[in-house]
C-alpha cells in the first residue's frame, strides 16, 4: 500500500490526514492535538470556515504558524454561518468573501486545497466552481475540491477547472459514495471520507485500515478533540 498520494498530481500527502472539526471543543488540547498531529507525520489538515463559527482555522494558526515546509491546509467554504438566512451560500460573491476571510484566520497567502462545502441549490454548480477557479487564477487559491456532491456534480464542475479531490461521507458502514469514489479512481482524484470512522466505533485502527485498503485515492480525515485517541488512531498508518 502507498502511504502517500500525490494530490492534484503536485502536492505530496501522507494517506491519513487530520479532520480539525472538532478542536473547537476545548482549544487548548486542539492546539496540543495538532501539534502531536505533525509530530506523528501527519501533512495534510482539514478545516472549514464554518467549524466552530472561524475558531477551527483560527486554532490551526495559533498551533502551527509559521507551517512547516510539506504542511497541506485544506479549508472549505459555502455553508452560511450563524444566524444567517441561508444556510448554504455558495454565490460567487460569497465564496470570494470567505476564502479572503479564510486566508486570514489561517495566515495565508494562498489556501493549498479550498473546497466547495457543499452544492448550492440556488447556485448552478458550474458558477459557485467558477468563482473558485478564479481565485485559483489570482492566486488565493492552489487547488480545488468539492464536498458532499454526486457523480453528476463532479462532471459539471470538472466541465470548468480541474477537481483534485472530493470529500463526501463515508466509511464501512456508509458505503452510498461508491460511485463516485469510482469516479475519483478513474480520474485519480483524492477522495477525503468524512466520518471515516463510522457511528460504532468498534475500532477505529481498524475503520481506517480497512479504508486504506479499499483504494489508493483514499485518504481518511479522521478527527478527534483528543491526544490520546489521536495516538491511537495515527498508530495504524504505515
Ligand atoms: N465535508 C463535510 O461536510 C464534513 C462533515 C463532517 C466532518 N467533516 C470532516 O471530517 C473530519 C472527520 O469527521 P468526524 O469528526 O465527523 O468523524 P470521525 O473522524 O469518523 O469520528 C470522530 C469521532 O470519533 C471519536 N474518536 C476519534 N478517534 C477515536 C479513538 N481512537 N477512540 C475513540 N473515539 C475516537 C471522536 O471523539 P473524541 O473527540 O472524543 O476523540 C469523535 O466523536 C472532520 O474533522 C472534518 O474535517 C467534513
Amino acid at each position: 500500500m502507498n502511504p502517500s498520494f500525490l494530490l492534484g498530481g503536485e502536492l505530496e500527502v501522507r494517506r491519513v490526514g487530520f479532520g480539525a472539526m472538532r478542536i473547537v471543543e476545548d482549544p487548548d488540547e486542539g492546539r496540543s492535538v495538532l501539534r502531536r498531529a505533525l509530530e506523528l507525520g501527519v501533512n495534510f489538515v482539514d478545516t472549514a470556515d464554518v467549524y466552530g463559527a472561524g475558531r477551527s482555522e483560527e486554532l490551526v494558526a495559533e498551533a502551527l504558524h509559521p507551517y512547516p515546509p510539506g504542511l497541506v491546509i485544506a479549508t472549505k467554504g459555502g455553508l452560511g454561518r450563524g444566524f444567517q438566512e441561508r444556510h448554504r451560500d455558495a454565490r460567487p460573491e460569497r465564496l470570494r468573501e470567505a476564502c479572503d476571510e479564510s486566508l486570514r484566520r489561517l495566515r495565508l497567502e494562498r489556501i493549498d486545497l479550498y473546497q466547495l462545502h457543499r452544492h448550492d441549490p440556488e447556485v448552478p454548480i458550474e458558477e459557485s466552481v467558477g468563482a473558485l477557479e478564479q481565485l485559483r487564477q489570482e492566486g488565493k487559491v492552489r487547488l480545488i475540491g468539492l464536498s458532499n456532491v454526486s457523480v453528476g456534480q463532479l462532471r459539471a464542475a470538472q466541465s470548468v477547472t480541474s477537481i483534485a479531490s472530493v470529500q463526501n461521507e463515508y466509511n464501512r458502514g456508509l458505503l452510498t459514495s461508491e460511485d463516485v469514489l469510482a469516479a475519483c479512481e478513474a480520474d485519480g482524484i483524492a477522495f477525503l471520507p468524512w466520518r471515516p470512522l463510522g457511528e460504532g466505533l468498534q475500532s477505529p485502527a481498524e475503520e481506517i485500515r480497512w479504508l486504506l485498503d479499499r483504494s489508493p485515492v483514499i485518504l481518511p480525515i479522521p478527527g478527534t478533540s483528543k491526544v490520546e485517541h489521536l495516538e491511537a488512531n495515527m498508530a495504524t498508518v504505515p
